[in-house]
């Protein structure tokens, strides 16, 4: 029993397979295993990024007492969502494993262990007033108020916490896409296109294809940031555009 704990605790995908019974894809089987502070994973639909999101939570919320899990998502329903799929997670603990929930309610559930998961829609304004945060996950980050992240973010600051970035691209636009192409080593990336999914058929991709044309189909299903539809100018010839040797005429340092 000890000696299992002990694995789980290590192993996160140990833990999701004794204990929950869940078979992760191989990709997700490596999520679930990097130990770094600081992920980005550019999945495309129905990769099963929010699953793994919420096994994520409850790894932490289990074996770190007194944790504290904030999940972001983009709106109330995709919060709503993926906490559903974290209370499912829970239900799905063998026995052994379950702890009875000191409180349960529509977006939070506090452990007997003291931890907190605490799924949030993407509103600063909900953000404000926790702190401490061991694993913030943002979902569908492309699609989270680069505000909202900003304020995400100092809560890491003394609990030294994880913060994981995970979504479909969503234009070369916001926090996501910076992050991804220009955040630098600090960044572990995982990078799962369509075809990299086990439970995705190639004849439903040969019929998305055909129904949402090529822009759509490989931002959605190929993990491309493509550029944004009204967009006049590309983000390669913009970043060209800024030259980091002029002096700018009022203040500043040349490249802000
Ligand atoms: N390893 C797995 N084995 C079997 N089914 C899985 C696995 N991972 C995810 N699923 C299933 O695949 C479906 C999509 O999963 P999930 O909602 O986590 O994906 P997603 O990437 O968040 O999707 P979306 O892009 O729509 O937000 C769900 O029905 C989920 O139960
Ligand atoms: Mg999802």
């Amino acid at each position: 029993m000890l000696a299992s704990d002990l694995r789980h605790a290590l192993d996160p995908a140990a833990f999701a397979k004794d204990a929950l019974c869940f078979e992760p894809d191989p990709w997700q089987e490596d999520a679930l295993r990097l130990r770094g502070k600081r992920l980005l994973l550019n999945c495309c639909r129905q990769s099963g990024k929010s699953t793994t999101a919420a096994i994520l939570a409850l790894h932490t919320a289990l074996f770190r007492p007194a944790s504290l899990v904030l999940l972001v998502s983009p709106s109330l329903r995709q919060s709503s969502e993926l906490f559903r799929k974290v209370q499912d997670m829970f239900k799905a603990l063998t026995p052994v494993a379950r702890q009875v929930l000191v409180e349960d309610n529509r977006l939070s559930l506090v452990m007997p262990n003291k931890s907190r998961i605490v799924s949030l829609p993407g509103k600063e304004g909900t953000i404000r007033g926790f702190s401490g945060a061991s694993l913030i996950i943002e979902d569908e980050a492309a699609r989270v108020p680069d505000e909202l992240y900003k304020a995400v973010r100092p809560m890491l600051a003394v609990s030294g916490g994880r913060l994981i970035l995970m979504s479909t691209p969503f234009g070369k636009r916001g926090h996501f896409f910076h992050e991804w192409d220009e955040g630098g080593s600090t960044w572990e990336r995982i990078r799962i296109p369509a075809p990299a999914c086990p439970r995705i058929a190639a004849d439903f991709l040969a019929e998305e294809r055909q129904a949402l044309g090529d822009w759509w189909f490989r931002q959605e299903y190929l993990c491309e940031f493509a550029e944004t539809v009204d967009q006049a100018f590309s983000y390669e010839h913009v970043a060209r555009a800024v030259s980091t040797e002029i002096k700018p005429l009022f203040g500043g340092e040349p490249g802000e």
